[in-house]
């Protein structure tokens, strides 16, 4: 095929250079937000009396078609094409020849791809954050479930205090919502239309970027050209966002594997998420939870791949900036695909209560109340917590647990010690009584629900 840009060249490209050089496999994607930039771009053309009405009506109708013709499979976009951009207007002029030829007035390729690119992860952003509002809905769904679930709350992965699942699993959730936050602040930024910047200097005939801006839907043009073309710090913010999902996911999936192995065992995952083993029978392995936490290191790749290839780059447009797209459609797709997966392993997936509950007898993760219930009664925090602590190790030594200690032994530690501690320091007592915001309490819980609900609407 010959080259638009053939004219200067006495030789054609090389073809393992043009092959090494063509990005039309990553990029025919984005053919809709092409031919929608080059709709808008025309029609700006005739009002601005550069093209006639005539042609950019013509032109228009001839996209309207092909874009069409793409759509329902009538046309193939030609994989030898040098990229989407070429592919379409050698489309348009085999289809309309010269009129077709008068589009690529006051325009580049430069401000072409960074159009389209910012339309198309516009689109592609809002079906993340769609994909993360569903796993929003099977979290809360599980939240709602067990607001009175009691299970061991660690840190250090050592049993701390006790908790409930809904207040675990609501962490998740509030990560969640400031994803989708960081996508739409970034959307926010990234909305500013470099149409018209042309190769990088602008151009002289008289357009109208801000008709070509509000018409595919951009708040505001670039007002420099040169950064028109050249930024892709939208990119770079996306895929920080991408990169914290994927970290978050990670984080979850990790605990999801861990509380399904025989040591936890505080869920269950659904058969149609886990698989077997081809040796071992007895197997019932959370593959799912595990590649999800293994392709957040392909994420992180992806955003350190584009800050690198970005790095001390001369302005303006670099081809080294074709390479962006590579990063940001794969990590775009392993989020997508990761979330789709993530979310009906969640909603599906069964609680183990029982467990939870005995795990949280275990630990001492009632030591902290028993330290308070002496405070209350007026003992300084520090002192409590030493006399506590001496329990702990009385309880290590004689193999029992606080609850379990005679009331008579407690006064021999402190005569502060009464009837009452018992209750004070049972599962449900820690869990009921931490009435602070935020905290594990049946109210803030309660609270947590109203706002992812809230949030999801
Ligand atoms: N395929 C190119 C890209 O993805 C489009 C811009 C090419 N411009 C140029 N002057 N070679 O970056």
């Amino acid at each position: 095929m010959e080259k638009m840009w053939a004219g200067r060249f006495t030789k054609a490209l090389d073809k393992e250079a043009d092959d090494f050089n063509s990005s039309i496999h990553i990029d025919s994607v984005m053919y809709k937000q092409d031919i929608t930039g080059s709709m808008a771009h025309a029609a700006m053309l005739a009002k601005q009396g550069i093209i006639s009405k005539d042609e950019s009506e013509k032109i228009i109708e001839c996209l309207g078609e092909i874009m069409e013709d793409i759509s329902e499979g009538n046309l193939m976009v030609d994989m030898n094409a040098e990229d989407i951009h070429m592919f379409v207007e050698s489309e348009l002029t085999k289809r309309i020849g010269d009129t077709g030829k008068r589009l690529h007035t006051a325009r580049s390729r430069n401000d072409q791809v960074a159009v389209d690119v910012r339309m198309y992860l516009r689109d592609e952003t809002e079906e993340v954050i769609k994909l993360i509002k569903e796993l929003l809905s099977a979290i809360l769904s599980q939240a709602k479930e067990n607001i009175l679930t009691i299970m061991p709350g660690y840190t250090h992965l050592q049993r701390a205090q006790p908790i409930t699942f809904a207040h675990q699993i609501l962490t998740y959730a509030m990560m969640f919502t400031r994803d989708i936050t960081r996508l739409n602040d970034a959307i926010k930024r990234m909305n500013v239309c470099p149409l018209g910047s042309c190769a990088l200097a602008g151009t002289t005939y008289d357009t109208d970027r801000e008709f070509t801006a509000s018409k595919l839907g951009f708040d505001s043009y670039s007002l420099n050209s040169i950064d028109g073309v050249s930024d892709r710090d939208f990119m770079v913010e996306l895929l920080s966002a991408y990169a914290t999902i994927m970290m978050h996911l990670s984080r979850f999936s990790e605990e999801i594997i861990l509380y399904s192995s025989w040591e936890f065992k505080f869920i269950e995952l659904d058969d149609s998420y886990t698989t077997g083993s081809s040796i071992m029978p007895q197997k019932k392995n959370p593959d799912i939870a595990e590649l999800v936490r293994g392709k957040c290191g392909r994420v992180y790749g992806d955003l350190i791949g584009t800050l690198t290839m970005l790095k001390s780059l001369p302005l303006a447009y670099n081809k080294d900036m074709q390479e962006d797209k590579e990063s940001i459609f794969d990590a775009l797709e392993t989020v997508k695909k990761c979330l789709s997966v993530f979310s009906p392993m969640i909603a599906t997936m069964k609680v183990l209560k029982d467990n939870m509950y005995k795990a949280a007898q275990k630990g001492f993760i009632n030591a902290t109340d028993l330290a308070d219930y002496l405070v209350k009664k007026g003992m300084p925090f520090r002192s409590a917590y030493k006399i506590v602590g001496t329990l702990v190790g009385y309880c290590v030594e004689n193999n029992t647990v606080l609850d379990e200690i005679p009331l008579e032994k407690y006064q021999e530690f402190s005569e502060l010690f009464a009837e009452d501690l018992y209750h004070e320091i049972t599962l449900e007592t820690c869990v009921e009584k931490r009435i602070s915001q935020g905290g594990t309490g049946k109210k803030s819980i309660e609270k947590q629900i109203e706002y992812v609900t809230e949030f999801i609407k």
